[in-house]
C-alpha cells in the first residue's frame, strides 16, 4: 500500500505570524477533519521552518519541508541553507527540483542529483519534482522528457535510497496557471512513471513510490484526481495557502 500524501508548497508566501497562524489553523483542522492515512507536509520558507513545528502538537500527521537545499555540506556559499541544517530544525522532507527553480536558479538534472545525494546523506526524504513545459507537451514528448528528469537525477540510487524519494508530477503549464491537467493526463503520465522506476527498481518498489499531482490542485478538482490509479495524492501551492482548501484536498481521498 503506497503512502497518500498531501504536501503544501507555501513558496514564497507569508510574513511569520501568517506563518504561524496558518499553521495553528492547518493543525486545528487536521485534529478533527484529516483522514488519518493521509500524510500532511508543509512546506514553508526557511525562515520560518523552525518557529511553525512548535505549533503542531505532535510531529506525526503533519510533517515539514523545506522547499530546497545547497548541494554542498557546509562552507563558503552566501546566502545557501545546507541539508543538514534542515534536518537540525526538525525537518523531515525536502523538496528538490520544482520548475521553478529549475528555471530560476538554472538548476540541472545533474546539480539535482547532487543535491538529492546530500539531502539523503542527511536523512531527509525527497520530494523530487518533474514535469514538461507546454512546448514538450504540444509536440507529445512529455514522456521522453520526465523519464529521463528521473533517470539523470534519481536512477544512480540504490533501491534502499530510492525508497525515500516521494515523486512530484508537475506539469509546468499547470503550475499557478488555473489549467490544471485532465485526470487522464495525470494519470498517464503517473503510470509512465511508475512504469520506467519499475524497468530500473523492479515492481515492488514501484509500486510502493508514492507519486504526487501538483499543478492548479484546487478543491474542486481533488477528488477525481486522487482517484486515479497512480495519483497517491498532491503537491499544492496556491491552495495551500488557505487553511480551508488546504484540508478540503486532504479530505478529497
Ligand atoms: O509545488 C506545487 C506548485 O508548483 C503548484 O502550484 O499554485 O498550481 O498549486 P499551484
Amino acid at each position: 500500500m503506497r503512502q497518500k500524501i498531501v504536501a503544501g508548497n507555501w513558496k514564497m508566501n507569508k510574513t511569520l505570524v501568517e506563518a504561524q497562524s496558518l499553521t495553528s489553523e492547518i493543525a486545528n483542522m487536521a485534529e478533527d477533519e484529516a483522514p488519518g492515512d493521509v500524510q500532511i507536509i508543509l512546506a514553508p520558507p526557511y525562515p520560518f521552518l523552525y518557529a511553525v513545528q512548535n505549533l503542531v502538537p505532535e510531529l506525526g500527521t503533519i510533517q515539514f519541508a523545506a522547499q530546497n537545499c545547497h548541494q554542498e555540506e557546509s562552507g563558503a556559499y552566501t546566502g545557501e541553507v545546507s541539508a543538514q541544517m534542515i534536518k537540525s530544525l526538525g525537518a523531515a522532507y525536502v523538496i528538490l527540483g520544482h520548475s521553478e527553480r529549475r528555471e530560476q536558479a538554472a538548476e540541472t538534472n545533474e546539480l539535482l542529483a547532487a543535491k538529492v545525494n546530500i539531502a539523503l546523506d542527511n536523512n531527509l526524504k525527497v520530494i523530487f519534482c518533474c514535469g514538461e513545459s507546454l512546448d514538450i507537451r504540444e509536440a507529445d514528448k512529455q514522456n521522453e522528457f520526465v523519464t529521463n528528469q528521473l533517470t539523470e537525477s534519481l536512477f544512480h540510487l540504490d533501491e534502499e535510497a530510492f525508497k525515500q524519494i516521494i515523486i512530484a508530477y508537475e506539469p509546468i503549464w499547470a503550475i499557478g496557471t488555473g489549467k490544471t491537467a485532465s485526470s487522464d493526463q495525470a494519470q498517464d503520465m503517473h503510470a509512465e512513471i511508475r512504469k520506467h522506476i519499475a524497468g530500473k527498481y523492479g515492481e515492488t518498489i514501484a509500486n510502493s513510490t508514492s507519486i504526487l499531482y501538483g499543478g492548479s490542485c484546487k478543491p474542486s478538482n481533488a477528488e477525481e484526481l486522487f482517484s486515479q490509479k497512480d495519483v497517491d495524492g498532491g503537491l499544492i501551492g496556491g491552495a495551500s495557502l488557505k487553511s480551508r482548501d488546504f484540508m478540503d484536498i486532504i479530505k478529497s481521498f
